[in-house]
């Protein structure tokens, strides 16, 4: 059987991570390999997502955040997993959707080339540059879905663009 953590010989490897593993992180992650598939990206990096938490292991991303991507031509299907500490060796990014995130994989991590994999989303956010945080939806709304859905849109055309002068 695949193992969803092996690396397939890419120039990259990404990890998204926020709190839950079930809204904000895999949300990028289905929007990261769409974009990488229609830039002809797909084989050279490798994306994941992974919680902070353990509550949803192995659930399919919420209802709600599959609905919101349905209807932007997404389909978000990865099972939910906690990061740990071993993903600092297995990634050269982990991107985080906030500043509790970025707190909670920092204090993870084993040194300095550690915490230095560790991004914020927002960094590459372009139209919506000045933002903080990919807000947690969570025990929000509809339009806290879709602001996610426009934040992470934004910063993956950012991170694409990067990765094709990677390239
Ligand atoms: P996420 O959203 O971090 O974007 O996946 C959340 C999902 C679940 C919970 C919190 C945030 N929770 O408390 O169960």
């Amino acid at each position: 059987m695949e193992n969803k953590f092996e690396k397939k010989s890419p120039l990259f490897s990404i990890l998204f991570v926020c709190l839950g593993n079930i809204c904000r992180s895999p949300a990028a992650e289905g929007i990261m390999k769409q974009q990488l598939e229609l830039n002809g990206l797909a084989d050279k990096v490798f994306v994941d997502s992974a919680g902070i938490g353990n509550w949803h292991v192995g659930d399919l991303p919420d209802a709600r955040m599959r609905v919101h991507g349905n209807r932007r031509g997404y389909d978000f299907c990865s099972r939910a997993r906690q990061i740990k500490r071993a993903d600092f060796d297995r990634f050269d990014l982990i991107i985080v959707m906030d500043e509790d995130n970025y707190d909670d994989v920092c204090s993870l991590a084993r040194n300095e080339d550690d915490r230095a994999k560790v991004h914020l989303m927002t960094e590459y956010l372009n139209r919506y540059k000045g933002r903080r945080t990919v807000p947690d939806p969570y025990y929000g709304g509809d339009a806290g879905f879709e602001l996610v859905l426009d934040l992470l849109e934004d910063g993956i055309e950012g991170l694409i663009k990067l990765i094709k002068e990677w390239a």
